[in-house]
């Protein structure tokens, strides 16, 4: 069974109106996750990042293998608030609220090639906000990469149009 059979669609969650797309199932399921795990790391292999930047919480999730198979550094991009070093902080909104994410203020990451990693694009809110981290430690994003994307979101409109978006599953 492909892995896209197990994403579970959940509506009304986590506000009414919202069909949520839940990869969850996905992870639960070895086969499922091996056949993404397998496609993302064939796929962005050849860009040869430096580091993953991830945003909290399901972006870690993938994140965590595909940075091992890569050998790239993993970077988390948090809700504010969390990371215990310095940070910088962009604001962003999404589908269903406003908010703020951080990163470490890690200068060794300039310079350093990154793909941005992440579940779903809906809004692009949340990867437009990781990228503008990602410039302002001057690391050069060189892809973005999901499982889902949400193209009625047009969230691509909020990317930087030169840079590769490899989506898995596009749903209209
Ligand atoms: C979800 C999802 C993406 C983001 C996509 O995360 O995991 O990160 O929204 O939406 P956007 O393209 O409109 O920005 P959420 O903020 O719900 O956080 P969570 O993973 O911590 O639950
Ligand atoms: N699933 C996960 N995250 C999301 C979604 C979704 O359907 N929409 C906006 N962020």
């Amino acid at each position: 069974m492909a892995w896209t059979q197990w994403v579970r669609e959940i509506p009304d969650f986590p506000l009414p109106g919202v069909l949520f797309r839940d990869v969850l199932p996905v992870m639960a399921n070895p086969e499922a996750w091996h056949e993404v795990l397998e496609a993302l790391e064939a796929q962005l292999r050849p860009l040869q990042p430096d580091a993953i930047f991830a945003p909290e919480a399901r972006g870690f999730l993938i994140a965590a293998p595909l940075a091992d198979r890569l050998h790239a550094g993993l970077v988390p991009v948090r809700k504010a608030g969390k990371l215990p070093a310095p940070v910088l902080q962009e604001a962003y909104s999404l589908e269903y609220g406003e908010n703020q994410l951080e990163v470490e203020d890690d200068r060794t990451l300039a310079g350093k090639r990154v793909i941005i990693v992440d579940d779903v694009l809906a809004t692009g809110g949340t990867v437009a906000a990781t990228a503008r981290l990602a410039s302002r430690l001057e690391a050069h994003v060189v892809a973005f990469a999901f499982l889902i994307e949400l193209k009625g979101l047009k969230g691509r409109q909020k990317l930087d149009a030169g840079v590769p978006v490899l989506s898995l599953l596009v749903q209209p």
